[in-house]
């Protein structure tokens, strides 16, 4: 791709447009016919000759009555097309139909890594046109898609379906994994071959994607997915309110794909000389299986896109699990002296803080009410900052703010701030309502809840921001009130949260801030440029967690997700900070209920978690053995330079007869040429390691060869450092 701003325009007699957009490994070649339709007409690898693009198309030959609309770039609806469309709107006079010509298109270059092709499609009866934006990380082998809706009709048009992304795809044979979930049950993948029809994956929840299905997704071409061989996309839709996939096999056996917000109860009434912005699909793309497009979107989340994504992250002590809402003064200070002792850089003050007329001392009771609680609290929290800080910890809190209890003072004060029907009887989730984040005296207030916290307490080092509640009862007072379409709800909470995020950032730049949603409901390529980190799953059982851990890291870097070690299940601690430590390395325990040698352990395992961390944070993650597969897990974490190394191995599989130390496990990322030694870390005091640390092997035989971790039913849980010799 020659660089420079590149632009062209439909012509008169029109002479086909062809505008690749192409990685550094793949190419989407879009293409304009006789009457300026646009088409996607190839994806797959990138030509060595660019010139030859424009001559990919003369080799197909469909020629049907609606050859010419199913591979359009972006599909309108009530005209010719017969296929699912990307586009549906009612304009000012009423009329439902929509046709969409290529205008023209510019190419920008942003860096030397990435650039922005914006092309501008018009219908040309009404005065309405749709903006298709690519932008491209070419190392990464990332691109991000989005549109922008803009007309100037004589009145307002309803937007019915605003899609993101409108792809086409002629490979043969689909393979697509999705994610069912639910709460401690996240991301459990599935894989089907697309079968010709319309299969969609959807969210309703209004404030969260991922609780029941996820946004992300594995397309792969060909075969089913696989980890080091094969062309896949692994995507997402970066929305944290509803969403919509739609795979459709059409009648020539090729893949249309559209991805976007749901349409379901979200007609959107669009002013004229107004634009709507959808929110964007990211994909990387791979033609050497899902590991090679994951390290793509792990680089490409840390270097462009995640708040501090290249940065450090604080280890903590937090009290969830330890005190539930059953703390004072005494009790936490207590704890702050076990996180010293454990060795961990932050106190993190959960759940139940605040609340005075109606105390937090439950789930049912409190919420909205963001002043300490003059009880468990009697000196605020100014003084707890103080007394972290003696024992040389930070100190970091949890808040809810988009959230109300019916019992609070916020409900009593402002029941026009609250989601709700009001001539239905109220239905609650996790005895909760939603705020009408369309509101902007809402969002000023969302926005005063952090301010007040960091006004009053400078020190606050963390947020951990949760979100319990799904939107029941769609209703907003504030659109009501306004004469404005409740059908906006859906999309103005979710820009109403954002316009609260971009204030708290444009103040507070920096302060590290967690997303959770009581269980793994919000991690998305959105709202993590405002957060530096996620909560993946409520469930924090080792064995369960290595599941889940496994399968959000085909879409998240380890430095992005949370993992805390509780009292969940019955692994010992070992295996359960082995498991944590393959991210962001928690702790959600009492530790004064840790016996000498547990205790000593864990002092040792976070020293050894502290000197490896850059490796899992900042290095390439190699998935070295698939858990659903056998019964170990193996992953690997490789520092840039390739000196340095962790594998981290777990039995899955408890059964007596485990065939897991039958043969070496094959590593990868390594140097050939470099030399290792191979030493276990993270050993039991008074257990001898079975690895012979003196050992030296090169990265040729490794990548080959590979080595026996010995994950034994009296090992299962192994760590393995691996360093250059020189
Ligand atoms: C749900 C979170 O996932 C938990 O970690 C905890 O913060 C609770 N909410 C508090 O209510």
């Amino acid at each position: 791709m020659a660089f420079g701003l590149i632009v062209g325009s439909a012509s008169l007699v029109a002479q086909p447009v062809t505008i690749p957009i192409e990685t550094e490994n793949h190419v989407i070649v879009l293409q304009t016919d006789i009457s300026n339709g646009l088409h996607t007409v190839y994806f797959g690898k990138p030509l060595a000759y660019p010139n030859e693009y424009a001559a990919v198309s003369g080799g197909y030959n469909y020629n049907d009555d609606n050859a010419g609309i199913y591979d359009a770039a972006y599909t309108p609806a009530g005209t010719w097309n017969l296929s699912e469309p990307a586009i549906q709107v009612t304009h000012a006079d009423g009329n439902k139909s929509l046709d969409l010509k290529y205008l023209r298109h510019e190419v920008k270059p942003i860096d030397a890594n990435s650039y922005l092709t914006t092309i501008v499609l018009k219908d040309p009866l009404y005065a309405f046109q749709v903006s298709l934006y690519y932008k491209v990380w070419k190392k990464e082998n990332v691109i991000e898609q989005w549109t922008e809706i803009r007309h100037s009709e004589k009145g307002p048009v309803i937007l019915r379906k605003y899609a993101s992304a409108n792809m086409y795809f002629s490979n043969k044979d689909f393979y697509l994994t999705t994610y069912n979930s639910g709460w401690a049950r996240e991301m459990q993948p599935g894989e089907t071959k697309l079968l010709p029809g319309l299969r969609s994956v959807d969210s309703k929840l209004g404030t969260r994607a991922m609780l029941l299905q996820s946004p992300n997704f594995i397309l792969s071409f060909g075969k089913p997915a696989s980890e080091n061989e094969g062309t896949v996309m692994l995507g997402q839709l970066a929305w944290c309110g509803n969403f919509k996939l739609d795979f459709e096999v059409d009648s020539y056996r090729n893949l249309r794909f559209i991805a976007g917000i749901n349409p379901y109860e979200s007609e959107y009434t669009l002013q004229p000389n107004q634009s709507f912005k959808t929110p964007s699909l990211v994909y990387a793309l791979s033609n050497s299986g899902t590991g090679e497009a994951s390290r793509g979107l792990h680089n490409w989340a840390r270097k462009y896109r995640v708040l501090d994504g290249e940065g450090e992250r604080l280890t903590l002590l937090n009290n969830w699990e330890a005190t539930y809402f059953n703390f004072d003064e005494n009790k936490l200070k207590g704890l702050f002296k076990g996180a010293k002792e454990l060795g961990v850089d932050m106190f993190l003050l959960d759940d139940g803080w605040f609340g005075n007329k109606h105390p937090r001392d439950g789930d049912t009771a409190g919420l909205g009410d963001w002043q300490e609680n003059v009880k468990k609290l009697p000196s605020g929290l100014g003084y707890l900052v103080q007394e972290a800080r003696q024992e040389g910890l930070k100190f970091g809190i949890w808040l809810e703010p988009e959230m109300v209890n019916p019992k609070s003072e916020l409900y009593e004060k402002h029941l026009d701030w609250v989601i709700r029907q009001p001539q239905r009887p109220e239905k609650y989730f996790r005895n909760q309502l939603v705020l009408d984040l369309a509101n902007p005296d809402v969002q000023d207030f969302v926005f005063g809840v952090v301010d007040n916290l960091f006004t009053k307490n400078p020190e606050l080092a963390f947020i951990k921001w949760d979100c319990n509640a799904v939107i029941y009862n769609a209703y907003s007072p504030y659109l009501q009130k306004r004469g404005l379409p409740q059908s906006h709800l859906y999309v103005e909470y979710v820009k109403g949260l954002y316009a609260v995020l971009e204030r708290i950032r444009a103040k507070y730049p920096k302060v590290p801030m967690m997303l959770c949603s009581g269980g793994g409901g919000r991690g998305d390529y959105e709202l993590l440029k405002y957060y530096t980190e996620f909560w993946p799953s409520d469930d924090t059982e080792p064995v369960e967690r290595i599941f889940q851990q496994w399968d959000y890291s085909y879409f998240f870097p380890a430095i992005v997700t949370d993992n805390h070690v509780t009292d969940w299940g019955r692994q010992p601690l070992k295996f359960r900070i082995d498991v944590a430590s393959m991210g962001k390395l928690g702790f959600d325990i009492v530790t004064s209920h840790l016996n000498a040698m547990d205790r000593s352990f864990a002092q040792q395992a976070i020293k050894n978690y502290h000197s490896f961390k850059d490796i899992v944070w900042h290095g390439d993650q190699y998935r070295l053995v698939n858990p659903h597969e056998a019964d170990i897990s193996a992953l690997l974490y490789v520092s840039r330079d390739k000196t340095r190394a962790v594998m981290f191995n777990y039995l899955v599989n408890t059964r007596y007869k485990i065939t897991a130390t039958d043969r070496p496990v094959v590593l990868n990322g390594l140097d050939p040429q470099k030399k290792y030694r191979v030493k276990e870390i993270n050993t039991y005091p008074g257990i001898a390691s079975t690895i012979d640390g003196n050992k030296e092997y090169t990265g040729d035989f490794l990548m080959k060869v590979g080595i026996n971790p010995d994950v034994t039913l009296l090992r299962t849980s192994v760590v393995l450092q691996i360093d250059e010799v020189k």
